[in-house]
């Protein structure tokens, strides 16, 4: 089980498997106050022009991909939580949604070609993976890139950071479980912004193929 679902279910604006519905409103409560919400496809957007293929990975409720969808990227969101999955599919039911574990997941399988120019893993996806599969994780997102495209990733990297009572592992690991992958370092932020990154709690990392 994720560690995602183990948090549980109907905590309303928090984090917790099952709760899509509170998990959107949380973020459309944000949005509401002004706060700008989209500083994830703000990155994406300027890594690859309109019209590329991008694969929203552990894709929750949608939040990245449909705002990307709207600005006229070719969007596949995938996502285990079937409540996280039902709210993306009732805002955008016009776009592609899987219900898969990332650990295994190959877009062929659903019939979906691989080849994404970019994989982005926003909102702490590979520590809310289930303990012992994030190297898997992050060499399924390695496969679904095409030659040359970018894994995107931002997480947490202490508790202060994660709905986690500590990091389950830290950047050394994750550089190592992309370089069994076939992944290369291009560049490490602190913030989606592209803030310096110096040893904080929070890391942007883009891997390249
Ligand atoms: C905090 S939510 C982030 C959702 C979305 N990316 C966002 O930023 O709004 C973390 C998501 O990762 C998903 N997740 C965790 N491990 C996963 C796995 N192995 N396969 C697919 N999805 C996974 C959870 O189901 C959950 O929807």
């Amino acid at each position: 089980m994720s560690r995602w679902a183990q948090l549980g279910r109907g905590r309303d604006g928090g984090d917790g498997g099952g709760d899509g519905a509170g998990y959107r409103r949380r973020f459309e409560r944000l949005a509401a106050r002004g706060v700008h919400v989209h500083g994830e496809a703000d990155r994406c957007a300027a890594l690859v022009p309109p019209g590329a293929r991008v694969l929203d990975a552990g894709c929750g409720t949608g939040r990245v991909a449909i705002e990307l969808a709207r600005r006229g990227y070719d969007v596949v969101g995938v996502d285990l939580d079937a409540g996280m999955l039902g709210e993306a599919r009732a805002v955008a039911p016009q776009l592609i949604w899987l219900q898969a574990d990332l650990a295994g997941f190959d877009p062929a399988a659903h019939g979906v070609p691989g080849g994404f120019d970019l994989v982005v893993a926003a909102g702490n996806v590979v520590p809310l993976a289930a303990a012992g599969t994030e190297a898997q994780v992050v060499a399924r997102m390695a496969a679904a890139l095409r030659p040359d495209g970018v894994l995107l990733a931002g997480f947490g990297l202490d508790a202060a950071h994660l709905p986690l009572p500590e990091a389950p592992f830290g950047l050394p690991a994750y550089d190592a479980w992309c370089a069994d992958a076939g992944l290369t370092l291009v560049e490490r932020h602190a913030t989606w912004a592209g803030e310096p990154f110096t040893g904080g709690g929070y890391a942007v990392s883009l891997h390249r193929r």
